[in-house]
């Protein structure tokens, strides 16, 4: 269930069955030569709502834009800070909370964003919670799709090797499955890409010149990015029931 696509009275009716949600996180940032800028919001988002299809559980409108203010040597990557970020983060849930949601799954797509969610968490929380008895309570989860167990096994063994932190394999199948119309190929040098630290966005673009960091995303296809989303959403799925009760 799409909570943009619902009438005020459906989301009334939800309510009175259910006070939890999902809420995709994304990002808007370079994915390497092959990677869509939007692949950390794509994938939240199909996972999220795909796993709201076959559980109905509702899901909210994806959060587009993250913190990624280390990506912005490379065009057409956008980025909050992380006081704005979670701002408006906590913004939408204290939203939610307003209409009776206790139960706030941010469910996310990009690494950048995970400190700043769960800072926001805890600011959601002690907005919210003064005042309510303790059945009441909100409560909000962070997850990313590749910490689910079985995405992880998954990850580790169809990309053994080149999986690295950026602009992975795993995520651009993720995006070729949900757009195959869309799959990009570029030369990769060296195949796969250097991995280590960076300090900002002039370092980051100086030590990784493509945008990868350790992955070789020719590895991608569409029917392994498949196999990705099935698993994430079987993950979601169990870890959101656990957590809603
Ligand atoms: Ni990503």
């Amino acid at each position: 269930m799409q909570l943009a696509l619902c009438t005020w009275q459906e989301i009334d009716a939800y309510l009175t069955r259910s006070q939890g949600i999902i809420v995709p996180v994304g990002s808007t940032e370079q994915h390497g030569p092959t990677g869509l800028i939007g692949t950390d919001t794509i994938s939240a988002e199909l996972i999220a709502q795909r796993a709201g299809m076959v559980a109905g559980i509702l899901v909210a409108p994806a959060f587009p834009v993250g913190v990624a203010a280390h990506h912005m040597g490379f065009a057409g990557s956008m980025s909050l800070r992380p006081e704005t970020f979670i701002a408006a983060i906590r913004e939408w849930a204290v939203s939610l909370a307003q209409h009776g949601f206790r139960r706030i799954y941010f469910f996310n797509g990009h690494g950048g964003n995970i400190v700043s969610l769960n800072k926001a968490a805890l600011e959601i929380t002690e907005e919210v919670n003064p005042g309510l008895d303790g059945n009441d309570a909100l409560q909000c989860r962070v997850q990313s799709w590749w910490q689910y167990e079985n995405v992880h096994a998954l990850c580790q063994k169809l990309y053994p090797e080149g999986h690295g932190s950026h602009a992975t394999p795993s995520e651009v199948a993720i995006t070729q499955y949900a757009y195959p119309e869309l799959i990009k190929s570029a030369a990769l040098e060296p195949r796969i890409a250097p991995n280590g630290r960076f300090t900002n966005a002039i370092d980051y673009r100086a030590s990784f010149p493509d945008g990868r960091i350790g992955s070789d995303p020719a590895l991608a296809n569409p029917v392994d990015g498949e196999k990705l989303v099935s698993a994430a959403v079987a993950g979601l799925i169990v870890d959101y029931q656990r957590f809603v009760g």
